[in-house]
């Protein structure tokens, strides 16, 4: 595995690859990388000749209030699960690397953003639209992957993909988990030890709202209830929010027919989770 730090050492090690027109792959991460990525990694791996990882904390898209300085890092561990996955390159930047000055240009992101995660994360996919118009610029990867764990990320970057004329195939993996449901993340090692046993729940409610749609349920209202007196009742967690949208455009329903999302995010003592199920009706 090749692992590079400047941009200029990017540009000249990707350079041959592009020049053979061999297709390239990209895996975005903030590193601390778990089975979640692995999983990116291999689906990259399948479908690509080369395989680009980045690790980038990106501070731009954390609010004053949150855990960028906190955010767990790991580079040892974190090259050996890269190389062991089938990386090629792995682009690990310092923040003056891809932020020399005060950003006097930034991405806004007018949709697809003032609902879930966005709703309370104020200009949060501004950064993550932002990084990422960056590295796409970098990489010029074929195709990109991202986890749908993130549901809203995955619409915002479908949006950006779309709208900016970016010529990449964007590929959504579905969430991997651990044995008991919950969404693996950098963030559960947050977790204390009752959340910890707590924490499937989140996972545990969406399922039941399935069946409960897949039982004839439509009304939006209904589902939203139910998931949230389990957690309630499940969980020392607060509920941040409980929404059931359309996917991807994430607007509105009352009656669920079409692609919905239901999506959940609940605030533990340390950790936010969060968690989602899309459904075709
Ligand atoms: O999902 C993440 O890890 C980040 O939001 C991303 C896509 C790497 C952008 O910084």
């Amino acid at each position: 595995m090749n692992v590079v730090e400047t941009k200029q050492d990017l540009r000249n090690t990707l350079e041959s690859f592009m020049n053979n027109q061999q297709s390239i792959g990209f895996v975005p991460t903030m590193g601390f990388l778990h089975e979640g990525h692995v999983k990116l990694i291999e689906e990259a791996r399948k479908a690509n000749d080369v395989v680009v990882l980045s690790i980038f904390v990106n501070p731009l898209q954390f609010g004053p209030n949150e855990d960028f300085d906190s955010y767990p890092r790991d580079a040892v561990r974190d090259d050996a699960i890269a190389i062991q996955a089938g990386v090629d390159v792995l682009f690990r930047p310092q923040v003056e690397e891809m932020y020399p000055e005060e950003p006097s240009y930034t991405v806004s992101v007018q949709n697809r953003v003032n609902v879930l995660c966005g709703k309370s994360r104020n200009g949060h996919f501004d950064g993550v639209a932002t990084v990422l118009t960056k590295l796409f610029h970098l990489v010029q990867p074929n195709r990109a992957y991202f986890g749908m764990k993130d549901a809203q990320q995955v619409a915002v970057i479908d949006g950006l993909i779309e709208e900016f004329h970016f010529p990449i195939e964007l590929v959504p993996v579905q969430t991997v988990r651990e044995e008991d449901g919950l969404a693996k993340s950098s963030r559960n090692v947050y977790l204390n030890e009752k959340e910890r046993a707590e924490a499937p729940i989140l996972y545990k409610s969406l399922t039941r709202a399935k069946e409960t749609i897949v039982h004839g349920e439509r009304k939006k209202q209904v589902i939203i209830d139910q998931v949230s007196s389990l957690i309630e009742s499940e969980s020392s967690g607060t509920i941040d929010y409980v929404e059931l949208l359309s996917y991807p455009d994430l607007k509105e329903v009352e009656v669920i027919n079409g692609k919905i999302i239901i999506a959940i995010a609940v605030k533990f003592t340390n950790a936010r989770l969060i968690d989602n199920i899309t459904i075709e009706v």
